[in-house]
C-alpha cells in the first residue's frame, strides 16, 4: 500500500441470484469477479467499459452502498462498513449517479436536498441550509435555494448534485456516469465543474463511463473492465499512445474513428452473457488475436510499466 493509498479494493467480486426467464431455473450471475486497485489521495481513476460489465456494481461496493460476495473495501487501512449514518465513514464516500434525481427529493427544495448529508453531523438547520446556498453558489446556482428540482434543467440538477455530494467534504465520490444523460455541449460543463471542485476540495474520483473520451478528458489512470473482470490499468497517456489490451485497442478505435468504423471494431461477435462467460480468456470469443491457449487458459497480470498491467497471453513490455 503506497502512502498516499486512500481506498483499497482487494479482490472484490459480486454474484447476484438470478432465474431463467423460461424455465424459472435459478442461475448466479457474477457481475464482478476478482477487481483489485487502490484510489489515492486526490487522484481521478477512470473505470471504463460497455454496458452490462459491472462498473455499477463495482463502484457502489467500492463506496460501501453494495456488500461484496467475496472481497474487502478498505478506507485508510480499515475495513468500510456498509454505508450508515453512524459509522465512522459517513460522509467520506459519495456518489454521484448519471440520474440526478435519484439523489434529489422532488417535494424537497434543493437547498433542503443538498443540505440533507450534513444532518446525521448534528449540524443546526439553520446553518445547514446556509451552507446548502453557499455551495449552491459555488456550483454556479447562487440563490435558487428555495426552487424545486423539477425547475432546473438536467445539467443544473447535476450541478445540485455535485453540490450535495460535496457538502461532507467527502475524500472519495464514485462519479458513475454522471454526464451520460446529458447534451454533448453541457456535458462539457459538467466535467469542467467536477475539476474545479477537485481543485478546490481534493477528493479523489473513481469516475465511471462507457465513453472513453469523457474517461481520458477527467483521469490520469483507467482501468478497462469486461464481463466483470479488469483487462488493463494504466496511466492515460500510455494507453492512448499504445493500448496493449485487444479489448482497449477496440474501444480505442471505437472512440477515435467514425461510427461505421467503431461498430466494425467492436462487433466481432455479441458479447458473451455474464451469465456463461467464456471459458479461458473472457475476451477471446471476439478477439482478433486469439490463439489456442486463449481458449483453455485464463491470462494472469503482466506488469508493462509503472501502474500499467495488462491481463493477455501475447502483451509485450
Ligand atoms: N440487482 C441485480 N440483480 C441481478 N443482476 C444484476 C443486478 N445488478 C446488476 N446486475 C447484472 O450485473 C451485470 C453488471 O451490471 P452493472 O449495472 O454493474 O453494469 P454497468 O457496467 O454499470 O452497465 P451500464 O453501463 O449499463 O450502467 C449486468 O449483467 C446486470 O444485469
Ligand atoms: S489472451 Fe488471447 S484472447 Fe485474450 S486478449 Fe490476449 S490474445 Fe486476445
Ligand atoms: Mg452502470
Amino acid at each position: 500500500m503506497s502512502e498516499s493509498s486512500l481506498l483499497q479494493c482487494q479482490k472484490l467480486s459480486k454474484t447476484f441470484p438470478v432465474k431463467n426467464r423460461f424455465f424459472g431455473k435459478k442461475l448466479t450471475l457474477k457481475a464482478v469477479d476478482a477487481v483489485s486497485f487502490t484510489l489515492d489521495k486526490g487522484e481521478c481513476l477512470g473505470l471504463v467499459g460497455e454496458s452490462g460489465c459491472g462498473k455499477s456494481t463495482l463502484g457502489r461496493m467500492a463506496c460501501g452502498l453494495l456488500a461484496p460476495s467475496q472481497g474487502e473495501v478498505r478506507l485508510f487501512g480499515k475495513p468500510l462498513p456498509l454505508a450508515n449514518a453512524q459509522s465512522w465513514a459517513a460522509g467520506r464516500l459519495q456518489m454521484i449517479f448519471q440520474d440526478p434525481f435519484s439523489s434529489l427529493n422532488p417535494r424537497m427544495t434543493v437547498a433542503a436536498s443538498v443540505a440533507e448529508p450534513l444532518a446525521a453531523r448534528g449540524v443546526s438547520r439553520t446553518e445547514r441550509l446556509q451552507a446548502a446556498e453557499e455551495m449552491l453558489a459555488l456550483v454556479g446556482l447562487a440563490g435558487v435555494g428555495k426552487r424545486y428540482p423539477h425547475e432546473f434543467s438536467g445539467g443544473q440538477r447535476q450541478r445540485i448534485a455535485v453540490a450535495r455530494a460535496l457538502m461532507t467534504r467527502p475524500e472519495v465520490i464514485v462519479c458513475d456516469e454522471p454526464v451520460s444523460a446529458l447534451d454533448a455541449s453541457v456535458q462539457a460543463q459538467i466535467l469542467n465543474l467536477l475539476c474545479d471542485m477537485q481543485e478546490q476540495f481534493a477528493p479523489a474520483y473513481l469516475f465511471i463511463s462507457h465513453d472513453l473520451n469523457v474517461v481520458g478528458f477527467m483521469c490520469q489512470r483507467i482501468m478497462v473492465m469486461y464481463l466483470g473482470r479488469l483487462l488493463e490499468d494504466g496511466p492515460r497517456d500510455e494507453l492512448f499512445a499504445h493500448a496493449a489490451h485487444p479489448y482497449t485497442q477496440a474501444l480505442l478505435s471505437a472512440s477515435q474513428g467514425s461510427k461505421e468504423q467503431a461498430e466494425r471494431a467492436l462487433l466481432q461477435g455479441d458479447l458473451p452473457s455474464p451469465l456463461h462467460p467464456p471459458k479461458g480468456c473472457v475476451f477471446h470469443p471476439r478477439c482478433p488475436r486469439a490463439e489456442e491457449i486463449c481458449l483453455r487458459q485464463a491470462p494472469t497480470w503482466r506488469t508493462l510499466g509503472q501502474n500499467w498491467r495488462v491481463r493477455c497471453h501475447f502483451a509485450q513490455s
